[in-house]
């Protein structure tokens, strides 16, 4: 069977589809994954501006949809489901591609699948490596999330840990911000930080000990906190005298990547001793991380623990893996009715 995978959360508007390949190791296999970027709109702002999100994703929803369906030459009478992101996102976003997602499957008479963005990013690693040993610990750290899940049977997703305030990407967002550079600021930090000194700027790491007041259900030692980070990189930038040289905002970039990198992993192999983890994993937007890449692979290594991570085109927003979580869910036996909404909000 085929799934045509709708995608259109936040600033990307992307189609895909995905076929089962019959082979219960490695369950899907991609056919197309059309991505249309925004980046180039938003950035005149310095982040995404959800009014024109919107906008936009309604100029560029049907051509995308048509590409993605002609790269993997398959016709609407080839698919068996639609798969769409109900959320969470931006709700003007994510209103394109549920109308979308419902108009067209009401009209090929198609069943419809909604999808948790997060579960798509899971997804995405047995997308790319095939099923995972399980249980694993799997780390999702995009713009919106910095989330543990443990993953004990295929899709079930248990959540372990979140940010008690900003998200790894959101941290790089504003601190690229503050450092003068452009948006997004995750791949341009991760650029100057080879550059750089990581020991040169002394900036805070973050202990938090105690449980979330806001999550009473988590135990709270597994969570993350990046906003003392961002306020530190803040004081250095503003206590130095002058602008900061193009060597130094580079030292400031591989001193914040080094921390944030450290905080990841460190709380990810903790959840996986804990939880006697047969694999972990990362995806989201920051997996695309060169740092957290290596280190990760260097970790699990020494601790003899397979480690799974998805191409980088998979780790920022796709909507192959949407197509992914999708067929996960039908095969299920869970599909949507087409009073269905989208859910800014929406819990996982
Ligand atoms: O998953 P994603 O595409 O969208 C959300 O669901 O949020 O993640 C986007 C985030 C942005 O904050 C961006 O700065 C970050 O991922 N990002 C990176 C890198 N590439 C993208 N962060 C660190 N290093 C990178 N190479
Ligand atoms: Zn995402």
């Amino acid at each position: 069977m085929r799934i045509l995978g709708i995608e259109t959360s936040c600033d990307e508007t992307s189609a895909a589809v995905v076929e089962e390949t019959g082979d219960a190791a490695k369950p899907w296999a991609i056919r197309s994954n059309v991505i249309a970027s925004q980046v180039q709109i938003h950035r005149e702002w310095g982040g995404v501006v959800p009014e024109l999100a919107s906008r936009q994703h309604i100029r560029d929803i049907c051509g995308v949809v048509e590409r993605a369906l002609e790269e993997a030459k398959t016709t609407w009478r080839d698919l068996g489901a639609v798969a769409v992101t109900q959320g969470p996102g931006l709700v003007g976003s994510l209103l394109i591609g549920v109308s979308f997602a419902k108009a067209a499957a009401a009209a090929a008479g198609l069943p419809l699948v909604a999808v948790h963005h997060l579960a798509g990013h899971i997804e995405s690693l047995v997308l790319q490596n095939g099923e995972l040993p399980l249980p694993s610990v799997v780390l999702v750290v995009s713009g919106g999330h910095t989330s543990l899940y443990l993953v004990e049977r295929p899709g079930s997703y248990h959540l372990l840990s979140r940010t008690r305030d900003d998200a790894a990407g959101e941290a790089y967002d504003k601190v690229a911000k503050l450092l003068g550079l452009p948006y997004p600021g995750g791949p341009v930090i991760d650029r100057l930080a080879k550059t750089g000194n990581d020991r040169a700027v002394a900036l805070p790491t973050t202990r938090l000990t105690h449980a979330d007041r806001n999550a009473p259900q988590l135990k709270g030692d597994l969570d993350f906190s990046f906003s003392g980070l961002k306020t530190a990189v803040l004081r250095h930038v503003r206590t130095h005298e002058g602008p900061l040289s193009h060597t130094e905002v580079a030292d400031v970039a591989a001193s914040f990547q080094r921390i944030v990198v450290a905080s990841l992993i460190e709380k990810l192999f903790d959840a996986a001793r804990r939880h006697g983890a047969a694999s972990v994993g990362v995806s989201g937007g920051v997996s695309a991380n060169s740092r957290l890449r290596a280190e990760l692979q260097e970790r699990g290594n020494r601790r003899e623990i397979p480690t799974f991570l998805p191409s980088l085109q998979l780790s920022t927003d796709n909507a192959a893996m949407i197509a992914a979580a999708g067929l996960r869910r039908y095969r299920a036996g869970v599909t949507a009715s087409l009073d269905l909404n989208a859910d800014a909000a929406l819990p996982l």
